[in-house]
């Protein structure tokens, strides 16, 4: 079906994309092609290649009536824009066309399943949203919205759950060839709840069964669901939003929580073993994950948190970045992320430094840049050895961010006080790692605006959006005792 709202948003952003120099961009994370991102949506393997799409509003920097963005890599860092997929241009998603999910058909036809929003008033004059899910067939680049759209309607749901609140479908393939979907709802106790669908073909969809729920334990309403097999456990990966802390694991606000447990496919149902928060930087939501032809499970996530929107320079020319994809696995319960390998193809000159005493700030030659993979172990030395080590980065005569461990406690602290920011949010993060005997390891990834930090190989992860000058680009080390470390650095060249 032809439609000028999506003919329109594609010759925007082919006349706009231009304006905004690669320099002006992350190097390897992806942006939107103009205007604004969210949530990455879509994300699969198909036809040879990584397709990402995502929450897209071409014609600012600002949320507004949600599109698709789309764009595709071999190596999931070197990333080519095609044309915005879809555009809230058809009866069931006029107010919008929310977060969903790709796979391929049996058939070999690319399925995208997404919310349909619809945005009415209600007598007392505020808005209403009524969500839906539709579909869309396409071939990896042009997609037709199935013209029976939508083919779940919450008006089918159970009372006890939300037609307003109902949204993000994550779809899969069984081995028979049916499929199945994860959509985030609210119940009427006014907390999240995830449910199961079952279909034979993708146009006609059963309730299964509650996959889990919140009970108002885990903030209020879940969004993005994600569920997936992983190292012989099942994971459900949900993003609560407008929670209270809960100890050192999740923070005020929206988080993205990693719940672990087994799953009973005949019965369609979870049993939830343990909850644990997925990153515990300033800047990660609504993750999605797809499995790779090696059969690696990838996520990636959008690097922005809802509560800090606006803080960046008034002369940025986009708003929004994805995370770093990142390679998945459970070890003793607990998830791992280790930085896609693909990385290592794009490794440049290597600057290395094994046994270096640091008792004071230190800068070492070499070592310094916005665009690197930078290994540091760190080990205590002696009876003067430190309490607290600090690694600055992003540091010129005005600025620095920096991530410090504290042996006691085994805390590790982000501060972002002096990245650029030019409002008053938090710009503070801190997690518990596992002691060592003094001993961590830190893999810090940067790429312009952005740091993500990999904690003793991936045990916790810290990611974080900069707005930092560019020209601030030192890095130093310092330590209030004794402390011995082992440097690798690496330019990322693409
Ligand atoms: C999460 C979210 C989703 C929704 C989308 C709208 O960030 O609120 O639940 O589909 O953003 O852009």
């Amino acid at each position: 079906m032809h439609s000028y709202t999506l003919e329109q948003a594609r010759a925007y952003e082919s006349k706009y994309a231009a304006f905004i120099s690669p320099q002006e961009r992350p190097a390897y994370h992806l942006t939107p092609m103009v205007g604004w991102m969210n949530d990455p949506n879509g994300f699969c393997f198909y036809q040879g290649q990584y397709h990402l799409f995502y929450q897209y509003h071409p014609y600012s920097n600002q949320w507004g009536p949600m599109h698709w963005g789309h764009a595709v890599s071999s190596d999931l860092l070197h990333w080519t824009y095609l044309p915005a997929a879809l555009a809230p241009d058809s009866p069931a998603d006029r107010s919008g066309c929310f977060s969903g999910s790709a796979v391929t058909l049996p058939d070999g036809r690319h399925l995208l399943m997404y919310t349909g929003v619809l945005r009415t008033k209600g007598p007392d004059g505020l808005d209403v949203d009524i969500q839906n899910q539709c579909l869309a067939f396409g071939d990896g680049r042009n997609y037709e919205k199935y013209s029976k759209n939508p083919v779940i309607d919450g008006s089918t749901l159970p009372a006890e759950f939300s037609r307003a609140d109902f949204r993000d479908p994550k779809l899969w393939v069984e081995p028979d060839g049916s499929l199945r979907c994860v959509v985030a709802n609210r119940t009427s106790d006014g907390s999240g709840a995830i449910l199961l669908f079952s279909s034979p073909d993708g146009t006609a969809w059963k309730l299964e069964s509650i996959l889990d729920r919140s009970y108002n334990e885990y903030g209020r309403m879940w969004e993005c669901p994600d569920f997936f097999p992983l190292d012989g456990k099942y994971i459900l990966m949900v993003n609560p939003q407008d929670m209270s802390s809960l100890g050192t694991e999740f923070h005020n606000g929206n988080n993205t929580a990693c719940i672990v447990g087994s799953y009973d496919a005949q019965a369609c149902r979870f049993s939830r073993e343990s909850i644990s928060a997925v990153d515990h930087g300033l800047d990660f939501y609504a993750a999605q994950t797809t499995l790779a032809p090696d059969g690696r499970r990838i996520m990636v996530a959008w690097m922005q948190n809802w509560d800090a929107l606006g803080g960046q320079p008034t002369d940025q020319k986009w708003f929004g970045q994805m995370t770093l994809p990142r390679e998945l696995h459970l070890k003793d319960g607990r998830l791992i992320q280790t930085p896609v390998r693909e990385i290592e193809a794009l490794w440049g000159r290597k600057v290395s430094y094994s046994g270096v005493r640091i008792h004071e700030e230190t800068t070492l030659q070499g070592v310094y840049g916005r665009t690197i993979d930078l290994t540091v172990n760190i080990r205590p030395q002696g009876e003067d050895s430190y309490s607290l080590f600090r690694i600055k980065f992003a540091l010129g005569s005005q600025h620095y961010t920096s991530i410090s461990y504290r042996p006691q406690g085994s805390e590790v602290h982000l501060n972002r006080d002096h990245s650029g920011y030019n409002r008053d949010y938090n710009h503070r993060r801190k997690c518990q790692v596992r002691n060592q005997d003094g001993c961590v390891k830190l893999r810090i990834l940067l790429d312009r605006f952005s740091a993500e930090i990999f904690v003793n190989d991936g045990e916790q992860v810290l990611s974080s959006v900069l707005y930092t000058p560019l020209t601030a680009d030192g890095i130093s080390f310092v330590a209030d005792g004794n402390a011995i470390i082992d440097v690798e650095k690496y330019e990322i060249l693409l």
